[in-house]
């Protein structure tokens, strides 16, 4: 080989061996004194590769429970559902509506329609009802009647046990005030306007009169008694109020469970004239 090309060949030999030695170096002192430009790098790297879940399950965001809807009740609906104690104060003192024609509740015979009122009429022979005959759901608080139809409530229980019919008072005596409560009730939860086909405004219940009787509002549950009731009932002075088909008349829907006392010998008049009994009273004003 002649002696000028080998002394090029060494010439770049000792280059590329200088070159070695400066990027390695470079490459060392990096490494010494920026470590972190490594540990970047190599997250990066990483970081590229899609990580599983840790457990390996894809889990939705949390909802918080959603709240049961509460059942809608078929109409009719039952009148006494709020549970509120007599001594209550009225949300509201809904005065009795002008040209209304007061009545007087100690007459038997009232006529307690959506015409009249009672005022703030209250019975002055009230008495207790055995919690006996009360509903087991309603027998935590006391209900009342007047002497008379209790007495004849009295003899009908009997009667009913008798032929393996367990009557059982849901609602009896409603004061003016928990009338007040009661119909304010409906009317927040339905809407006035259906409010007012099953719950009478204050001073327009027969309940406020001390002797009417809720008998099992459960259609279903207190068929029994109400088929027991829609043959005997009048044998012991008690009436159905709001019979079937008579909405137009009485302004409220069928409520077989709903009993007004008006004496044996009035009621069985009424059974046999087969009239709505707001229309049967009318003949005894
Ligand atoms: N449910 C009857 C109409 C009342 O409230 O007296
Ligand atoms: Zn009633």
């Amino acid at each position: 080989m002649p002696k000028g090309k080998l002394t090029r060949i060494r010439l770049i030999m000792r280059i590329a061996v200088l070159l070695l030695c400066a990027a390695v170096v470079t490459g060392v002192s990096i490494y010494l004194f920026k470590p972190d430009l490594f540990a970047r790098a190599g997250q990066e790297a990483e970081e590229t590769e899609e990580q599983p879940p840790p457990d390996g399950i894809i889990k939705p965001d949390l909802e918080p429970p959603k709240p049961e809807p509460k059942p809608q009740l078929d109409a009719p609906a039952p009148e006494e559902a709020p549970v509120i104690p007599e001594e209550a104060p009225p949300k509201k003192q809904a005065e009795p509506g002008k040209g209304l024609i007061k009545v007087d509740g100690n007459n038997l015979f009232a006529l307690v329609t959506k015409q009249t009122t009672l005022g703030r009429y209250a019975p002055g022979d009230l008495q207790t009802i055995p919690a006996g005959f009360v509903h087991p759901s309603r027998r935590g608080s006391k209900h009342y009647l007047r002497r008379e139809p209790l007495g004849h409530l009295r003899d009908m229980w009997a009667a009913a046990d008798k032929a393996g019919v367990q009557l059982t008072v849901t609602s009896a005596y409603r004061s003016y005030d928990t009338q007040v409560s009661t119909f304010n009730y409906w009317v927040e939860l339905r809407g006035e306007a259906k409010a007012v086909t099953f719950s009478a405004r204050p001073g327009q219940s027969e309940h406020q009169l001390g002797t009417t009787i809720d008998f099992n509002i459960d259609t279903n549950a207190g068929k029994k008694q109400h088929d027991w009731l829609a043959k005997n009932a009048h044998n012991f002075g008690f009436a159905m109020s709001y019979p079937k088909g008579a909405e137009n008349i009485t302004g409220y829907i069928y409520e077989p469970w709903h009993y007004r006392y008006i004496g044996v010998a009035a009621a069985k008049e009424w059974k046999a004239a087969g009239k709505p009994l707001c229309v049967f009273l009318k003949t005894k004003q």
